[in-house]
């Protein structure tokens, strides 16, 4: 039979009872046993033998003192004397006739007890029953009034009756009671108290052990919970990413190995919600461009057919109707700038649609953008190109057309004093790239991990109107264009051309303060440099 799948949780708590309590039985087994053995110690043979020896020691003297006691009364009873010392209450004679009868035997006390008056000494019996026992003896017994005294009333006979009697008591050694005391409890506890006592125990050792169950429960589900709490959490993260929902996160609020657990999963979703990113992108440029390709392609062919046709229909008017042949002339040249207007479209769009195979090449950058600077004689244009520029690894004639286009949008956008400046820099020693790197990601297009170790920047920035931020994440997007005569392919051609080397673009505005762009393209490495010499050598030697 196969059992039931447990949770996590379930597998943890009840492994922890099991383990408590195995831990409990086997501790119960030996408290048990430890329980036994002292106990046995405590009742066993020897200690009650010596106890029963103490006992019967202790009762042979009690008998002797009884029957000394009993054989003084009973020579005092038959004593004239002590008779005659009796009926006239003569004490101190008759202390003195029990010394002289003693014998060794110290009695501590005599008195005389009559039954005219209530006795004057206290006995376990009522008056009558007293006087009835007289009648057969003397009668024992133990007086605790005054201390332990063994007391001993001896009948006084006067004629038939029982006058009165004879008190006399003796101090009795207490070791006696305390050890008939103690072999009773001893006897007590042997016979009946003994397997009790070993259940008492063992309950109360139960009772223990069950309070440490608990507490170990407990404490298995505090503990299970700890664990499995941040599980569900990372479970119901990995069902959200399996939803589609990339931008999920799980708040990590610790710092052990399942904080990382967690930093692992947040880092993971994060880049997976990129990557879409990037595709969607992607996606998007390959569609444009598949647009912009039939666009062209469509418009492309019928535009020659119809400027020559207007021309002709201007060229072959055979009337002399001057107002309708300045018409003609009017219709023509406003037909004709318009399908230059848009062939200017058409190109653009094949610009765009057209795949640029990339000819990569080390190029001195400073030197390409001084070069098209001279284009722009006119414009308010600054250089501040550091002289330490590795060769960057571009094509140049697509660098070209990012430079380009990036100054039109900077000249589209300056106001009146507006400046135009293009930095370039080395980012190759700079320290801290990594965290450059980051900071270029918000409107960049994503690094490639390349094998190259250093970037050549350059940065296109303008004092002109800026770029609100709403349209800031939207500028790199085809078609997108404030202006009216715009295409808005600009900055989607400059982007898409950046991607293909590998390199990253960013944008950074402030509305009525200026634009920034930044490129950033791999430089040649010092390895890259050694293998293009090594490559020459070949090729010379060859
Ligand atoms: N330097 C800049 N300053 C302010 N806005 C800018 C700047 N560069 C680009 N933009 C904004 O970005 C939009 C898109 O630019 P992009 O170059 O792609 O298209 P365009 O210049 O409008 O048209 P074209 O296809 O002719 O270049 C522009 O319409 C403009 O609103
Ligand atoms: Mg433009």
């Amino acid at each position: 039979m196969k059992l039931p799948s447990l949770s996590l949780r379930s597998r943890i708590v009840i492994a922890l009872i099991v383990l408590t309590l195995g831990t409990a039985l086997a501790l119960s087994f030996v408290a048990r046993s430890f329980l036994d053995q002292s106990l046995n110690l405590s009742i066993n043979d020897e200690v009650r033998s010596v106890l029963s020896s103490a006992l019967s020691v202790a009762k042979t003297s009690y008998n002797d003192h009884r029957e000394a006691l009993r054989r003084l009364g009973e020579r005092l009873a038959r004593s004239p004397e002590a008779v005659a010392a009796f009926h006239s209450g003569d004490l101190p004679r008759l202390r003195r006739l029990v010394a002289a009868q003693e014998g060794g035997e110290r009695v501590s006390e005599v008195e005389i007890v009559r039954f005219t008056a209530p006795p004057s000494v206290a006995a376990p019996l009522a008056r009558d029953d007293l006087m009835e026992a007289l009648q057969s003896g003397p009668y024992l017994y133990r007086d605790e009034r005054q201390g332990d005294l063994l007391r001993m009333l001896v009948p006084v006979r006067d004629g038939g009756r029982t006058a009165g009697a004879l008190s006399l008591s003796k101090r009795l050694d207490p070791t006696y009671f305390t050890i008939e005391q103690a072999a009773q409890t001893y006897e007590d506890i042997r016979l009946n108290n003994e397997q009790a006592l070993r259940w008492a125990l063992f309950y109360a050792f139960l009772a223990v052990s069950f309070a440490v169950l608990l507490v170990a429960a407990l404490v298995g589900v505090w503990i299970a919970f700890g664990i499995t709490h941040p599980l569900r959490d990372l479970i119901r993260g990995t069902r959200e990413l399996a939803r589609d929902n990339l931008s999920h996160r799980i708040p990590r609020g610790r710092s052990d190995e399942i904080g990382l657990l967690i930093d692992s999963f947040n880092r993971m979703a994060a880049d997976l919600q990129e990557n879409r990113q990037q595709r969607v992108e992607a996606e998007k440029v390959a569609a444009w461009r598949e647009i912009a390709r039939r666009l062209a392609h469509e418009i492309k062919n019928p535009l020659t057919p119809i400027q020559l046709t207007v021309q002709q229909m201007r060229d072959k008017y055979p009337g002399d109707d001057a107002t309708y042949r300045r018409l003609l002339n009017d219709c023509a040249d406003i037909v004709t700038d318009e399908v230059e207007g848009l062939k200017n479209l058409v190109r653009a769009f094949a610009d765009f649609a057209r795949l640029p195979d990339l000819r990569v090449a080390p190029t001195d950058l400073n030197a390409l953008i001084d070069e098209v600077r001279r284009l722009y004689a006119d414009a308010p244009l600054t250089l501040t190109l550091t002289e330490d520029l590795p060769p960057a690894l571009v094509d140049e004639t697509q660098m070209r057309r990012v430079l380009i286009n990036l100054i039109e949008n900077a000249e589209d956008a300056l106001g009146e004093g507006g400046r135009i400046t293009i930095t370039t820099r080395n980012r190759r020693e700079a320290e801290g790239d990594r965290r450059e790197e980051e900071e270029l990601t918000p409107h960049a297009s994503r690094l490639t991990p390349h094998a190259f170790s250093g970037w050549v920047e350059v940065e296109v920035s303008d004092t002109g109107r800026g770029i609100s931020p709403e349209h800031l994440s939207r500028v790199f997007e085809p078609y997108f264009s404030t202006k009216r005569t715009g295409m808005g392919l600009g900055l989607a051609i400059v982007k898409n051309i950046v991607d293909q080397h590998g390199g990253q673009i960013a944008v950074e505005s402030q509305i009525n303060s200026g634009t920034t762009f930044t490129i950033r393209l791999p430089a040649e490495t010092k390895m890259q440099q050694s293998a293009v010499g090594a490559r020459s050598a070949v090729s010379l030697n060859g």
